[in-house]
């Protein structure tokens, strides 16, 4: 190792990049594409920018009293007027400083960022926490998706979190709090987008291993889009149309593909992995770690451990003429 690299200014250095690093983009929560978040966002900045006067006047009486140290001090002249003055700098402004944040974060924070009751919107997606995938579904709908979420822009959603295995955190940043995916428990957090995007969220607990590469998109569309995804995610999964995509779905179904994954209109009808009936509609593979790609899928379906070591999805040992038709079958899953 090279002498140095733990030296304070490095230190420092290196984490004001790594701060910086997660400054912009599309995962911050300075740069709010909702009303709460907007508030959240407000809250972030008060506190910052109070916190800053409070520690800049204490720095400043402390400079103050190091610069006149050594001086000789008179007793006190005045005895009553000290006490009134540390009286009302050490405790009243401390006191009133605090309340009004308390007040300001507690009632009116708190409330745009509520969670929403049980049919207080229009629109309900179910979040389902997994070692290391989101699943989301449609109530009302067979839809069944993983990783990428869909939501009309401008109406509220109520999203509704569970987990299947560990405690999970649903975290869009750009879109509202976080909230913890915990077993036995239900929690909700609303996401209303105003405006479209593409928004990038994070598993926000540890959750084991590849909690690092558990992201979830939320793409927030038009309706009329949305509406025609909604329509086409609907569907059974389009058959197959050439002789290659057919032994592609001849070996989803008897390799160990078909006891993990469901393809809708298919006797594959696994949970334990993503539904994987649209998986061309998705731009990303295994929680945002791969681009939907060909050449992603097959090296995903390959070697998983590759890209996301300790993942539950076992490598398939095939040759490389069924690979193709597999990875060509999935390709047309859209
Ligand atoms: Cu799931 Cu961290």
């Amino acid at each position: 190792m090279k002498r140095g690299f733990f030296q304070p200014r490095s230190l420092v250095a290196g984490l004001i990049v790594v701060g910086l690093a997660g400054c912009g983009g599309n995962q911050d929560a300075l740069h709010p594409a909702s009303g709460a978040e907007r508030s959240i966002a407000d809250l972030w900045w008060v506190m910052l920018i109070g916190s800053a006067i409070g520690f800049g006047s204490v720095l400043f009486l402390l400079v103050l009293g190091w610069r006149r140290r050594g001086r000789k001090t008179s007793p006190p002249s005045n005895a009553k007027l000290e006490t009134t003055l540390v009286v009302t700098l050490g405790v009243g402004i401390p006191v009133v400083v605090l309340l009004s944040l308390f007040v300001y974060s507690d009632v009116f924070v708190m409330r745009s960022t509520a969670a929403p009751t049980p049919g207080s919107t229009r629109m309900t997606i179910d979040v389902i926490g997994h070692d290391w995938w989101w699943e989301v579904r449609y109530p009302g709908t067979p839809v069944v998706t993983a990783n990428e979420i869909h939501i009309p822009v401008g109406s509220a959603v109520n999203v509704v979190g569970t987990t299947a295995d560990v405690i999970h955190s649903f975290w869009v940043p750009q879109l509202n709090r976080k909230i913890d995916l915990i077993p036995g428990r239900t929690n909700r957090v609303l996401l209303e987008a105003d405006r479209p995007g593409r928004f990038r969220g994070q598993c926000s607990e540890f959750c084991g291993l590849q909690h690092a590469h558990m992201a979830v998109l939320v793409i927030a569309e038009p309706r009329a889009r949305f509406r025609a995804w909604l329509a086409n995610q609907e569907k059974p999964a389009r058959p197959p149309a050439t002789g290659e995509e057919r032994l592609g779905l001849r070996l989803f179904q008897t390799q160990a593909c078909a006891g993990c994954h469901t393809i809708r209109g298919t006797t594959a009808r696994g949970t334990i992995g993503p539904d994987l009936t649209h998986l061309a509609s998705r731009g990303t593979l295994a929680a945002l770690t791969l681009p939907n790609t060909p050449a992603a899928l097959r090296s995903w379906i390959t070697d998983p451990d590759h890209a996301k070591p300790g993942v539950k999805m076992p490598a398939l040992p095939l040759t490389g003429s069924q690979l193709d038709a597999l990875t060509a079958y999935l390709g047309s899953l859209r």
